[in-house]
């Protein structure tokens, strides 16, 4: 599917393989995943039209060219998503933030929607963040929540997908672009996209398996 991009630079790879270490602390996985985010973001916006403002430079008044940060909207799934979010809002602070907080069943592995607090986002670029897409369950719901809100495009940054449901994902909604730093091949009964990383949510906030 054209709406389903798979960067692969090299310092991208390398950051998908050292998430896999559990050596690496909270701290470490963070930092990561939240490098990771700002890469997608970049990759997302390879064509995107800059537009022209004019600040004050060190030798007067000029015009430069800038993204359009009105435009975008970070929309981060709870919990695993913030630590992407916390380095998108210090690249692009100018930009509207939502949240939907989330959680799978366990057991029925269906995803349980628990809070929103997401704006009108008219004229917006929606970004929704989420390291992990395992049965695609939570993705689908919150890419149909923020469909809600009129977006002028929704776009999914994600870090680790199982590859068969990501592209049933692509498939689904057609007009949303989707981007995985790794698509990983297996899903175990549990619900654990394998290789994959753990569950990104615990291994952020030190809370126990
Ligand atoms: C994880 C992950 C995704 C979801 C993926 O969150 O961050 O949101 O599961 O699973 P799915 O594709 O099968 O729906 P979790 O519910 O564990 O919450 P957390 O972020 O608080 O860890």
């Amino acid at each position: 599917m054209q709406n389903l991009h798979n960067p692969s630079h090299p310092c991208l790879r390398d950051m998908v393989a050292r998430l896999r270490d559990m050596e690496q602390n909270a701290s470490q996985f963070s930092a990561t995943v939240a490098a990771i985010a700002l890469y997608l973001f970049y990759e997302a916006n390879d064509s995107t039209a800059l537009t022209a403002k004019t600040v004050r430079t060190w030798q007067g008044d000029a015009g430069f060219d800038y993204l359009p940060q009105e435009e975008i909207a970070f929309i981060p799934i709870l919990r695993a998503a913030m630590p992407m979010l916390s380095r998108l809002n210090e690249f692009y602070p100018e930009a509207v933030t939502g949240f939907l907080a989330m959680k799978r069943d366990e057991t029925s592995l269906q995803p349980q929607l628990l809070y929103d607090r997401v704006p009108d986002l008219e004229g917006k670029r929606a970004y929704i963040l989420d390291p992990m897409v395992a049965t695609g369950g939570s993705l689908d719901d919150a890419i149909g929540f923020v469909k809600t809100k009129n977006p002028k495009k929704i776009i999914c940054l994600n870090i680790i997908a199982y590859d068969k449901n990501y592209a049933k994902l692509s498939q689904k909604h057609p007009e949303v672009e989707f981007f995985a730093a790794q698509l990983d091949e297996k899903l175990n009964e549990n619900g654990f996209i394998l290789p994959g990383i753990g569950d990104a949510g615990d291994r952020a906030y030190n809370t126990p398996w």
